[in-house]
């Protein structure tokens, strides 16, 4: 059922991809985008332009721009998370340079709008455009927030929840907003679309920091325990430093202030400790809660059920992924 959307997909990016001089510029652009990935956020798109209106491919550009934009955030994050894999492949800046990287990533950006801007929705492309704008606003203070908190010590899970709804589940939610408005939806239509996604995406980003730590290497592509050297405040470590004993905190908290000599003895011992305290499993409860949220968003469209079936057979397979 999903793979029509993600064939549709990748047929309109294979013939849309980035050309033109200097090829230094759009080598990278293209690699990144031909890395592959879920394409979960354009098939999200393209199923919920659907729900309203069933020519979804007239709703390709969207989903190229949005795809595209994610492509220009993930390459700017592996910069600042000093990720050194994605996708099973090296990161831009690590195959290519800093500054490569960055520039690359910027023009990504500007292209994301032209490919919006060939979205055919005349009465409503202004009101699509400033959706966006807000998203990608939002996604940058996320991002900030995820790194100030790296150096901080008294985040607390509320303050975790908003960072993870910024930096990931706005794009998500604003994938379906887009398609909502685009297909001619109804204003109370839109807003459960957004909460869908919302809380969808909340949920996915709780699954993305237990894959960090405890996914396989291969399924995930990315560099196991990249989070833990880094410090990030994710789920797993906010439990664990709030139901932990004294000494686990203190044995957390010394690995997070003392800079990192020997990355695999840190990993090692940072997961044993969250294994030991079983934050997993409370991360999982956590997710499933979001996941009862989003359904309950989902019902409440008023669209036929039957038409509803593929974004939940997705929004299921998301819960427990391993990519
Ligand atoms: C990675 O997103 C960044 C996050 C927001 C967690 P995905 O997990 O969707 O990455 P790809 O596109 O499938 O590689
Ligand atoms: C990334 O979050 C969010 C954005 C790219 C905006 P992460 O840093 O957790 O994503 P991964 O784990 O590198 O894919
Ligand atoms: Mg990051
Ligand atoms: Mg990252
Ligand atoms: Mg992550």
């Amino acid at each position: 059922m999903i793979e029509s959307y993600y064939n549709a997909f990748e047929a309109y990016r294979a013939q849309h991809p980035f050309e033109g001089e200097p090829t230094a510029l759009y080598t990278p652009a293209n690699y990144i985008m031909e890395l592959g990935g879920k394409r979960l956020r354009p098939i999200l798109a393209l199923m919920g332009y659907e729900l309203f209106n069933p020519n979804y491919t007239e709703a390709l550009p969207l989903a190229y721009a949005i795809e595209i934009f994610h492509n220009f955030s993930l390459v700017h994050d592996d910069i600042m998370d000093a990720a050194p894999l994605r996708r099973g492949q090296p990161t831009v800046h690590t195959k290519w340079n800093l500054n490569t990287a960055i520039l690359s990533g910027d023009v990504m950006l500007i292209y994301a709008y032209d490919y919006l801007l060939k979205l055919n929705a005349p009465s409503r492309i202004a009101e699509i455009v400033r959706v966006f704008n807000r998203v990608a606003r939002e996604v940058c203070e996320g991002q900030q927030m995820d790194m100030d908190f790296e150096t901080r010590q008294d985040v607390g899970i509320p303050e975790y929840l908003r960072m993870i709804e910024l930096k990931t589940s706005v794009l998500i939610a604003g994938a379906l907003e887009m398609a909502g408005l685009a297909a001619g939806a109804s204003e109370a239509d839109v807003k459960h679309m957004y909460e869908f996604g919302r809380n969808v995406g909340i949920a996915f980003q709780l699954q993305d920091d237990i894959l960090d730590a405890f996914g396989d290497a291969e399924a995930v592509g990315k560099q196991i325990g990249g989070d833990i050297v880094q410090n990030k405040k994710t789920y797993l470590i906010l439990k664990a430093l709030e139901i932990g004993s004294v000494s686990d905190r203190q044995k957390l908290e010394s690995w997070m202030n003392t800079p990192t000599v020997d990355a695999a003895a840190k990993i090692a011992q940072v997961k044993s400790l969250l294994q030991q305290l079983d934050v997993q499993n409370l991360a999982q409860q956590r997710k499933q809660e979001f996941q009862d949220l989003a359904f309950e968003h989902l019902q409440a469209l008023s669209v036929p059920p039957q038409n509803r079936a593929a974004l939940e057979a997705l929004a299921h397979g998301l819960l427990d992924r391993a990519f």
